[in-house]
């Protein structure tokens, strides 16, 4: 029996549409695998009721089956379905990771992270490695069709969950398809600055490109009270703010013990906007 823990996940960053990562240090999941004959599966703990339990729509099932590594699978899920915080990718990358080595296969994490990927596209239709790659490798990560490039990173930050439900397919569908030349000089600016500041811990660099227009600013209206929220946690101090993933959670950049005031100011304007909110004050692990 092999039990792997993968954490929530919170990928774009603003700037880094489909291609930047970084692992939170929690919510998590935890997968436990046993050798079996036949796949099945078992999942509990938060949104259990909305999580197919027949392996072929099953993230960790499909990367089972990926894997030739049929086992009972059981899902202790911490991370909320359809939050924005890597959900269905937490328990890929941990099926993934465990059964690697229940059976010995003998992969890397890197290779880890396209097998988690697969199980990821077979169930929600698109593989983006984004979420898979930090919830495997951790810190933060960018992800092209040709590299995958991890950096250890240690980053306060609070991730602030809405009672809201955004599908992904409807958060995808606003994005603009194209950009002026001002708009992309300004994301390549900022994914220039993020990327620095990933490698010397320092929250204002990330904080400051984490800002973008064009994928965060047409998302906000899918998230009630977006505006209020965000100008809430820059007020309390966060040096950045962003939808996370394909949203509805928020995720703020923050100093050192800065955590604290920004989660409760991000709350309070979310309570203001009649919109039930958590808060996981964390940081990148
Ligand atoms: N990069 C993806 C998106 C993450 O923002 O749509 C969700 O799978």
């Amino acid at each position: 029996m092999v039990t792997v823990r993968a954490p929530a996940t919170s990928a774009n960053l603003g700037c880094g549409f489909d291609v930047f990562g970084l692992a939170l240090e929690r919510p998590a999941d935890i997968v436990r695998v046993e050798r079996a004959e036949e796949t099945t599966i078992e999942v509990t703990g938060v949104g259990e009721q909305y999580i197919p339990t027949e392996p072929p729509k099953n993230t960790a099932g499909v990367v089972a089956e990926e894997l030739g590594t049929p086992a009972h699978i059981r899902i202790n899920k911490g991370v909320r379905p359809s939050s924005g915080l890597g959900s269905s990718a937490a328990s890929a990358a941990a099926a993934a990771v465990a059964l690697n080595e229940l059976y010995d296969c003998g992969l890397t994490r890197r290779e880890l992270v396209r097998v988690a990927a697969e199980g990821e596209a077979a169930v929600s239709g698109e593989a983006h490695a984004d979420n898979v790659a930090p919830s495997i490798l951790g810190g933060f990560t960018m992800v092209t069709d040709d590299a995958i490039t991890q950096v250890e990173a240690s980053i306060p930050v609070v991730a602030c969950l809405p009672e809201i439900v955004v599908s992904t397919r409807d958060a995808r569908r606003v994005v603009p398809q194209s950009v002026d030349i001002d708009e992309l000089v300004d994301t390549v600016g900022n994914a220039a600055t993020l990327t620095a500041g990933m490698f010397r811990d320092n929250p204002e660099l990330v904080g400051t490109g984490l800002e973008d227009g064009s994928v965060t600013g047409s998302r906000a209206s899918l998230i009630d009270g977006f505006d209020a929220v965000r100008t809430a946690a820059l007020d309390a101090g966060a040096t950045g703010v962003a939808v996370s993933g394909a949203g509805p959670s928020v995720l703020a950049v923050c100093h050192d013990d800065g955590q604290s005031a920004v989660a409760s100011a991000m709350l309070d304007a979310f309570s203001d906007a009649d919109v039930e909110a958590r808060a996981y004050p964390t940081a990148v692990g």
